[in-house]
């Protein structure tokens, strides 16, 4: 008898497995889709200040680990590897952990001694190990070949605003808000759409996924966009800082999902997606694969909310076990919107 329920105990276990597994297999293939979808971005090189960041998405997309490309970002200030962080891949997580331990290799040495240096494979992950190896050459390699005072001050130029219509954008009228699609709401979940929230300038901006939010009409006849932003995002610090923000309305959840799991103190998130920034002549982010567009003039703003004011116990057991912090609240006049047919 025991031994009958311990072989119905191990089949239960077993499928639950095989299901989680065939669970993660799915959505890692939806994020691969995703990026693949999106054309990867021209330029491996971008700066944060001083520190050249060298992305192989392109320069290293034929390098392969086990299922398919290890793209990753090496940082590098004065002549040295500051850090090697990884990209989204889809190598199995388990194999993957154990040659990310290699990430640390190169830090401290300078783009020659990093492309001499010979690193071993971990044991047991070597395909992710060597794609990794592979990744880091090919990114100081090309490091080693640019012209790094020459490609700094091209950043600093300021980018040219693409000519939105061209990408399939149509500008409709801010007070014609009934000209809005139907999808346009702060709810974000199942039902395959979401809106991400962007701000900063052509030198920095960073994007978050915003589930909460509301439009409307505020101070006379502007329509307005409030959106709330935890304490600890990355997003607020832009949110803090710049006069314009966009919320973009994306048509799958794949690029949400992503934008609504990592923080741009990672690392691009635009970037490690594949998306391509553009600027409106506010010089505001978005990305040329939105959908919909929706630039706002701050009105008011890091305003973050205050515990004496709850008049329930809703936003107490919020806050409660929610270690972003409180939410600071921004509500921006709706100067442009643009949207794709
Ligand atoms: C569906 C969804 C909706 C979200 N809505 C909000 C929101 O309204 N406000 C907020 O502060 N964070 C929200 N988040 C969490 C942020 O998007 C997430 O923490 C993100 O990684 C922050 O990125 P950042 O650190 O680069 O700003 C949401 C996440 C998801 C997945």
């Amino acid at each position: 008898m025991l031994g009958i329920v311990c072989v119905i105990s191990f089949l239960t276990i077993s499928v639950a497995l095989t299901a989680m597994q065939f669970k993660e297999t799915k959505s890692m293939h939806a994020a691969r889709r995703c990026v693949e979808q999106l054309d990867a971005p021209g330029d491996p090189v971008r700066f944060s200040d001083d520190t050249m960041i060298v992305n192989t998405a392109t320069i290293g997309k034929d390098i392969k680990g086990f299922i398919g490309t290890v793209p990753v970002e090496v940082y590098i200030f004065d002549g040295k590897v500051v850090k090697v962080s990884a990209l989204p891949n889809d190598e199995t997580p388990s194999f993957f952990q154990q040659a990310a331990r290699l990430l640390g290799s190169w830090t401290g040495l300078t783009v020659k001694q990093g492309i001499d240096k010979d690193v071993d494979a971990v044991s047991g992950a070597t395909f992710s190990s060597n794609a990794i190896i592979a990744n880091v050459r090919v990114a100081l390699e090309y490091a080693a070949k640019v012209d790094v005072k020459e490609l700094r001050s091209r950043s600093l130029a300021p980018t040219p605003t693409k000519d939105a219509q061209s990408l399939g954008f149509k500008k409709i009228d801010v007070m014609s808000l009934e000209e809005m699609p139907a999808g346009f709401s702060f709810y974000t979940g199942d039902n395959g759409h979401g809106l991400l929230l962007c701000s900063g300038d052509s030198q920095h901006s960073n994007a978050m996924t915003i589930g909460w939010g509301a439009l409307g009409t505020l101070w006379g006849k502007r329509p307005a966009v409030t959106v709330y932003v935890a304490e600890k995002r990355y997003t607020r610090e832009f949110m803090d800082k710049y006069e314009y923000f966009t919320i973009m309305h994306f048509p799958d959840n794949r690029v949400v999902d992503y934008m609504g799991s990592h923080s741009g103190r990672d690392g691009n998130k635009a970037q490690a997606l594949g998306l391509h920034t553009l600027y409106t002549e506010n010089g505001t982010p978005y990305y040329a694969e939105a959908d919909l567009v929706i630039e706002c003039r701050m009105m008011y703003g890091g305003d973050q909310f205050d515990p004496k004011h709850y008049r329930s116990d809703v936003p107490r057991e919020r806050y409660k076990n929610f270690p972003a912090g409180i939410h600071y609240q921004y509500i921006g006049e709706v100067v442009n919107v643009w949207k794709k047919n």
